[in-house]
């Protein structure tokens, strides 16, 4: 049976549209957080069977139509050297300010590149049914800059943006060499078996758009060309951005996903050629499955099925009730398509 979310990706007509959730292994999963009384977090996802273990759990629960490889967007940092910790948020031992900071980054062996990750997708893909797609995932250069400049997670990051403006040949080398490991790092998982993947630019929004055309869109735009030419179906998400959609818009990936404040539906009327992925707002699980079932039918009439793959606007919260996930999928897996149907005869072929 084919990947619902792969036809879904390529534009074409299909039965229902596809739907993940963002950070859909996480904490609010009681099987999760019996696991993770026993091992932290940094001891699961650098172990792939466990690792694996936790990628499915969602997937033994839901009917969902991917699963996304659990990992964080620091794991290939090892590969430059690079030392951190998780409290909860990436913690990094020696933040770059510096030339200095650059130069001993290391010269990374593609093999040796998060090994536990590919190995995870590996495990995840023999033990996946064949409708269900896989995904692998990296953070985009800017958001991973913004962990290793700044040092950890802060509020709107002032000392990463004060570097922006002091160091910027700096910011551009520390940017070029995150968008080539991150390349390598995106075939290494569509090699393990991931179909398709998805760049995770959370803190896209820190600079303006003259600021962000000028420093970060070229190592982004190198990324995705690199991804596109292995021949890698790309998902672009960005977070906190209204000023940038159009621009993210514009750059060459399959989908754009965004969170909750911009109008999917109209995004998705001005760049057809596109797939969009999103966009409930986390926040409106928390008020129960009624809640999250209206919403979700209201995002289903707002965006047209062809092209939209349904998921949430940022991470599951912590605290989501499990019956709030259910009516999400439930809500998505009732819509009736008829229009979608006619559109493709094939699936009318011999009856
Ligand atoms: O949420 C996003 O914006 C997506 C991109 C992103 C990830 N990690 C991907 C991820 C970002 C910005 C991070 C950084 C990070 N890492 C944070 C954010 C807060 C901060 O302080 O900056 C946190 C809390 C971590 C550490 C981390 N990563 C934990 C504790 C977990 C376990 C599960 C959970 O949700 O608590 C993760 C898993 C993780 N990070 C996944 C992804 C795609 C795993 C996939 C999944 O759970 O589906």
């Amino acid at each position: 049976m084919a990947r619902l979310l792969l036809a879904t990706l390529r534009r074409e007509s299909t039965m229902r549209r596809p739907v993940w959730i963002m950070r859909q292994a996480g904490r609010y999963l009681p099987e999760y957080r019996k696991l993770r009384k026993i091992h932290s977090f940094k001891a699961l996802s650098g172990n792939a069977e466990l690792a694996a273990e936790v990628t499915l759990m969602p997937l033994e629960r839901f009917e969902l139509d991917a699963a996304i490889v659990f990992a964080d967007i620091m794991s290939p940092m090892p590969a430059l050297g690079i030392e951190f910790d998780f409290d909860p948020g990436p913690v990094i031992a020696e933040p770059i300010r510096d030339r200095h900071g650059i130069d001993r980054l290391r010269q990374p062996d593609p093999d040796t590149v998060a090994p536990e990750v590919t190995q995870a997708l590996r495990i995840c893909r023999d033990a996946l049914p064949d409708d269900v797609a896989l995904l692998g995932f990296c953070g985009a250069p800017w958001t991973l800059a913004a962990y290793l400049v700044q040092g950890r997670g802060i509020k709107d990051f002032p000392t990463l943006r004060a570097f922006a403006a002091e160091r910027p040949r700096l910011l551009d080398a520390l940017l070029e060499r995150l968008s080539a490991l991150m390349g390598l790092y995106l075939i290494r998982q569509a090699e393990a078996g991931a179909d398709a993947v998805q760049i995770f630019d959370s803190w896209a929004g820190l600079l303006s758009l003259a600021d962000w055309e000028a420093l970060i869109r070229p190592h982004l735009v190198s990324l995705l060309e690199t991804v596109g030419a292995a021949g890698i179906p790309r998902i672009l998400f960005l977070q906190n951005a209204p000023h940038l959609v159009d621009a993210y818009a514009n750059l060459p990936a399959e989908a754009i996903a965004t969170d909750w404040r911009m109008d999917l539906g109209q995004l998705q009327r001005r760049y057809p050629e596109r797939a969009v992925q999103g966009n409930i707002d986390p926040a409106v699980l928390l008020a129960g499955p009624e809640a999250t079932a209206l919403q979700a039918r209201k995002l289903l009439k707002s965006v047209s099925p062809n092209g939209h793959i349904v998921n949430l606007g940022h991470g599951i919260l912590p605290t989501t009730p499990i019956a709030s996930v259910e009516a999400l999928i439930e809500a998505v897996h009732a819509e009736q398509q008829p229009a979608i149907q006619c559109a493709n005869p094939t699936q009318h072929g011999n009856s």
